[in-house]
């Protein structure tokens, strides 16, 4: 077998017209924040019906400046879960406050939203639920205990462009919503991702957040009506994205929802594939699942029906040049929030064992069924 024919877990789609639009932005003159930027923007505000959509950096820095402008501080909690990336965690405890964890629901591997109150105390400022893989998070419960409580909602929504819950889009309604656009996500800005709010309030503090504070674009300041003075209303961080990013984000919005279309149907086709298999637990079926962007496609390996772990499997793919992902490991159990927040082997049961034994197939949107077709007869035939 040669490199070229691993098949990796994910690959981005960049088509001809990206590429020549990347090159005609760094022929232009302008290659950091300026006019695809803004345009951009106006995209994703008409694409989620939304007031307010600010491009950032990483889903990563979204995160944590939507933290900051929500004044979360030491000693505060933010309530989600440990199935996640750890950035989700990170962005809390590195304003000092307490990420408090809840365990998840074993058939959505979303937020258990019947645990969510218990995790509620007189520190508790913001839920963040994550739409794990791309399946939208009970967001009716959510947002009424948080109404409740007067609680602020930062949706971790890294893997839910395009998905949506009763038949409205992620982004088109709640608190705030972020977004990733890693290249492994459903749509790509290289690096990149957007925070979108309906909260006037937010928004002026997040947009000056996101660029030092500034209380004005840099770009316009050195257009030929810019006036070189500005002030400073914050001590704000630099988040902001680039044109040669938006000019390829530009192309992919306009493709995410095709491109969802087509992970939609790979994933019907594993799940037909893969219905009679015992070694495997499955996600719940496309057919189920309406609003379901199919971020990914995650399976876990049933002990008791394959001498298979998760992390053997893994291999014994990879040694058949077919690549998985591996999201996540419990992100409590790592030594800093063992450490510092005393979370120990046993809070989560469900979080731990669906940690122990998910993984991620192949899925994105230029995966052929010939070569899907080989995942699924290596799969079968390992486990049959
Ligand atoms: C659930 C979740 N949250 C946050 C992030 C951070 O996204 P980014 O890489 O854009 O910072 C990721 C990235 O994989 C993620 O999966």
């Amino acid at each position: 077998m040669t490199t070229a024919d691993f098949l990796p877990f994910s690959r981005p789609t960049i088509d001809e017209d990206t590429i020549q639009d990347v090159v005609a932005c760094l022929r232009s003159g302008w290659i950091t924040t300026g006019p695809r930027v803004q345009q951009f923007e106006e995209n994703l505000k008409n694409y989620f019906n939304a007031p307010y959509a600010f491009t950032v950096m990483s889903a990563t820095s979204g995160l944590h400046l939507s933290l900051i402008a929500l004044g979360i501080k030491p000693g505060d909690e933010v309530i989600t879960t440990s199935l996640t990336f750890v950035a989700t965690l990170n962005v809390i405890a590195a304003l000092g406050a307490k990420p408090v964890l809840v365990d998840i629901d074993p058939v959505t591997l979303n937020i258990e939203v019947n645990q969510l109150r218990d995790a509620i105390t007189l520190q508790t400022r913001a839920i963040m639920p994550v739409h794990y893989a791309g399946l939208p998070v009970n967001c009716d419960e959510i947002y009424a205990i948080a109404k409740e409580y007067n609680l602020r909602v930062i949706e971790d929504a890294a893997h839910a462009i395009g998905a949506s819950y009763h038949n409205k889009k992620i982004g088109s309604f709640g608190d705030i919503q972020v977004f990733s656009f890693h290249p492994n996500k459903n749509m790509t800005t290289i690096e990149g991702g957007c925070v979108v709010t309906r909260d006037e309030e937010f928004a002026k503090k997040f947009s000056q957040l996101r660029f030092h504070g500034i209380n004005r674009e840099a770009w316009n300041r050195f257009g030929k009506n810019g006036s070189q003075h500005y002030d400073v209303m914050l001590p704000g961080l630099k988040s902001n994205m680039s044109d040669v990013q938006a000019a390829v984000g530009i192309h992919q919005l306009a493709q995410v929802d095709g491109f969802n279309a087509r992970r939609r149907e790979l994933a019907q086709r594993y799940y037909d594939a893969f219905k009679n298999n015992k070694a495997l637990t499955l996600p719940v079926p496309p057919s189920e699942n309406e609003g379901h962007c199919w971020h990914l496609y995650c399976v876990q390996i049933n002990p008791e029906n394959t001498s298979y772990t998760r992390d053997t499997f893994m291999e014994a793919l990879k040694d058949r040049g077919i690549g998985t992902g591996l999201h996540y490991l419990a992100t409590h159990l790592f030594s800093y929030y063992q450490n510092e927040f005393g979370y120990r082997a046993g809070d989560f049961p469900k979080t731990e064992q669906v940690c122990d034994r998910i993984m991620s197939l192949p899925l994105f949107p230029t995966l052929t069924n010939e070569q899907q077709d080989r995942v699924i007869s290596t799969i079968n035939e390992l486990t049959l």
